[in-house]
């Protein structure tokens, strides 16, 4: 009689990321070519509550690799321990972990791989914890805020777009003798702005992690103008507020893993440094375009990397860990540590003195 085949199952929870289809991809390849069967989970935690997982083979993730979003589809809500339903207009929460347990006895799911963020990992991780269901972990976000793991996947891609963004802005800004900010993602942390106003040549950066104080901000620009440079380039991450201030609250999401979205604190910045100055400034948001479209090779690789390791350890029977780059090897950590506090920009770190001693001004 033929040996029954193992069975494990992918999903991506969170915000869409370049390099998904990548992990995707090579999870599923690795587990094909050593003789296992792999289910996709559509959208997320969702497609786990509701139980229709779908079989994958090499022409599911045939030529998906340079693709940007998720071919199997996700979701930011729909966390299993507090799931949504709307009854009579209003949305009532469920504890659905019990159905997502049964789901994955159902279709004899030895192990589940989550490919998300910290609201994805955190739900893996619980799963884990109090539900007995074996996880591994990929780090996915374009903001790099995960800890135990020195790069996530995603994060290249969308410093690049910002990148792009401020070479763009530096023409504007050039010829019309501007202030231009640009205002790009990244949470509560500020890595993108960091990286990509470095590599984009920004004269300010503004991160969550350095409270500002607009005045700062203006000295560099008289400081400029009194050196000859008629126009300044401000890179401002979502997260960014001023001392003693708050970060300004784009909206609210209702039954989201994370309630808050960030945005609109460079129009507020622009707007008062137009005032206080009479330059003329405009602020740029860069938004999903960070977010949007193929993954650079770097993030290629590294997404291939991590589905291959993550695939590995189901293998071996290394469960409930996280797959983690680490002095540029991939290794595993344990899952509910990496789902903890968010990692910050170290203040004190050699790529903030660097951006210092190139005279780039952090507001403070
Ligand atoms: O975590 C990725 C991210 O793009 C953040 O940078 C941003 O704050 C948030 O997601 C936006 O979320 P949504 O897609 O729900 O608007």
């Amino acid at each position: 009689m033929a040996e029954k085949k193992r069975r494990f199952a992918v999903l991506t929870g969170g915000g869409d990321c370049p390099g998904l289809n990548a992990v995707i991809s090579a999870v599923v390849k690795t587990f094909l070519q050593n003789g296992c069967e792999i289910y996709g989970v559509p959208n997320g935690f969702n497609g786990l509550v509701n139980g229709h997982l779908i079989p994958m083979d090499f022409a599911s993730v045939s030529g998906i690799l340079p693709r940007g979003g998720t071919i199997l589809g996700t979701t930011n809500r729909d966390n299993p321990f507090k799931f949504a339903v709307e009854e009579n207009g209003e949305l009532v929460y469920y504890d659905m972990r019990d159905r997502v347990v049964e789901n994955l006895q159902k279709y004899d799911i030895e192990a589940l791989v989550v490919i998300g963020g910290d609201g994805s990992l955190n739900i893996g991780a619980k799963l884990a914890r109090e539900c007995g269901v074996k996880v591994v972990g990929v780090p996915k976000t374009i903001d790099n805020d995960l800890p135990c793991t020195e790069r996530t996947f995603g994060f290249d891609t969308a410093m690049a777009m910002a990148t792009e963004a401020l070479d763009r802005l530096h023409t504007t800004a050039e010829s019309h003798h501007r202030v231009m900010a640009l205002e790009v993602m990244g949470r509560y942390a500020g890595w993108i702005a960091l990286h990509s106003g470095i590599a984009g040549g920004a004269d300010v950066i503004l991160i969550p992690e350095i409270p500002y104080n607009v005045d700062s901000v203006i000295k560099k620009i008289y400081e400029r103008k009194a050196a000859g440079k008629n126009f300044s380039i401000i890179v401002v991450a979502e997260g960014a507020k001023p001392v003693g201030g708050e970060m300004t609250v784009a909206r609210r999401v209702e039954g989201s893993f994370e309630p808050i979205r960030l945005g609109g604190v460079g129009e507020k910045l622009v707007r008062e440094i137009e005032e206080k100055t009479g330059i003329e400034s405009r602020c740029t948001v860069l938004g999903y375009l960070q977010r949007g479209g193929s993954p650079t090779p770097f993030d290629r690789v590294l997404s291939i990397r991590y589905g291959v390791a993550a695939a590995e350890a189901c293998l071996r029977g290394e469960y409930n860990v996280m797959v983690s780059l680490f002095h540029d090897k991939i290794v595993t950590v344990y899952i509910q540590k990496a789902a903890s506090t968010p990692r910050a920009v170290p203040v004190d770190s050699e790529i903030i003195s660097t951006g210092r001693q190139i005279g780039i001004c952090f507001g403070d």
